[in-house]
């Protein structure tokens, strides 16, 4: 489907039972696993949206901040030292801090495009009205499609700057974040073009744990809001305040981990899936890990995946890198 106005549309790639088919297959995989497992996409419908927005004005929760202040002093390095005539964001949520982007590679000359993408539609719709009065001159495109299986569908022509912030890419497991730079490189062709990676950095588990365990409990919110759509999509019937929040950092494989305890035993039905599941009283559903980086372990990592660094920027306290690296 694509609904198109004259410089605005949405594109729709996400199949029709989209969050139907491929949320079942990842219940049924996630839930007989040992231990129990869920993806995190399934947090952001509407309501996992807006709590996590309200997660980036947190006071614990600094990387939002420190990725806008690295933008705010470097972006317009970042664009003269690869101008783009396409700007793709992935996972590009409520875009709030693209425009620091696009004003940047305005200013070059040379953009023309911007295309957001995420899995949220609600996302996608408030980014769009959002800046569209700010950039008249911009074909703005939302392109609603998983960017871990869909990457071949975005423009493919172009000099194209492809961004991925918010640390996002903490979020897939190392084998899946290899694939995804992978995959990334390869939407790139022979056109070059440049991957523009925010990642948080590894710092002290007084700081990194209660970015993802607040005082005030919207991240236990939205943790706990993947259990509501499952309720909502699969009939299943979690007792979703019987689930506490938890937040560990694990120091050997340097990433945060959220879990969802049991605080009692309980066996949940989920008719959409068919299936009847067993917690007992602690058990633990890992439902995300974001991972932690070191500047060159970033450098290395997109190497790998066939491009060449050419820029690295933190924030001034350190917690949180910029890396943009060419296609070669
Ligand atoms: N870039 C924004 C949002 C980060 S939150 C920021 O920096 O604040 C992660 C975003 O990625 C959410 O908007 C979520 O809907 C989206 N997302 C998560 N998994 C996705 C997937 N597999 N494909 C596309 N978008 C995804
Ligand atoms: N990409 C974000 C991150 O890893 C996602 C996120 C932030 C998140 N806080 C969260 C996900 C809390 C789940 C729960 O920092």
């Amino acid at each position: 489907m694509s609904l198109s106005t004259e410089r605005s549309e949405i594109i729709h790639h996400l199949p029709p039972d989209h969050l139907g088919r491929s949320l079942r297959a990842d219940v049924r995989a996630g839930l007989t696993a040992s231990p129990k497992t869920l993806p995190p996409k399934w947090f952001y419908d509407k309501l996992g949206s807006e709590l996590f927005e309200r997660i980036t004005g947190l006071p614990e929760y600094y990387p939002t901040r420190a990725e806008r202040e690295v933008l705010e002093l470097y972006s317009a390095e970042m664009a003269a030292a690869s101008p783009a005539e396409t700007l793709i964001e992935l996972g590009s949520g409520s875009s709030r801090k693209t425009p620091l982007l696009l004003n940047a590679l305005t200013k070059t000359g040379s953009l023309r495009r911007y295309v957001a993408v995420d899995v949220s539609d609600t996302a996608l719709l408030d980014a769009q009205s959002e800046l569209a009065p700010a950039f008249p001159d911009l074909k703005l495109q939302a392109v609603a499609a998983d960017f871990e299986t869909q990457l071949h569908l975005l423009p493919r022509t172009g000099r194209r700057m492809i961004a991925f912030l918010g640390g996002t890419i903490g979020n897939l497991e190392p084998e899946a974040r290899a694939r995804f730079l992978a995959d990334v490189r390869e939407l790139l062709g022979d056109d070059g073009g440049s991957l523009l990676l925010g990642t948080d950095l590894v710092k002290s588990p007084h700081i990194l744990v209660p970015a993802y365990a607040d005082a005030e409990g919207v991240t236990a919110e939205f943790n706990r809001n993947v259990l509501r759509v499952l309720n909502a999509e699969l009939g299943a019937d979690f007792d979703v305040m019987a689930f506490e929040h938890v937040a560990v950092w694990k120091p050997q494989e340097e990433w945060i981990e959220m879990r969802l305890r049991a605080s009692r035993p309980m066996l949940v039905r989920l008719p959409g899936v068919a299936m009847d599941v067993h917690f007992h009283e602690g058990e633990e559903l890992r439902t995300e890990i974001s991972a932690k980086f070191r500047p060159e372990g970033v450098v290395e990592e997109v190497e790998t995946a066939g491009f060449a660094a050419v820029g690295q920027w933190t924030d001034r306290q350190n917690r949180y890198a910029m890396t943009l690296a060419e296609a070669v």
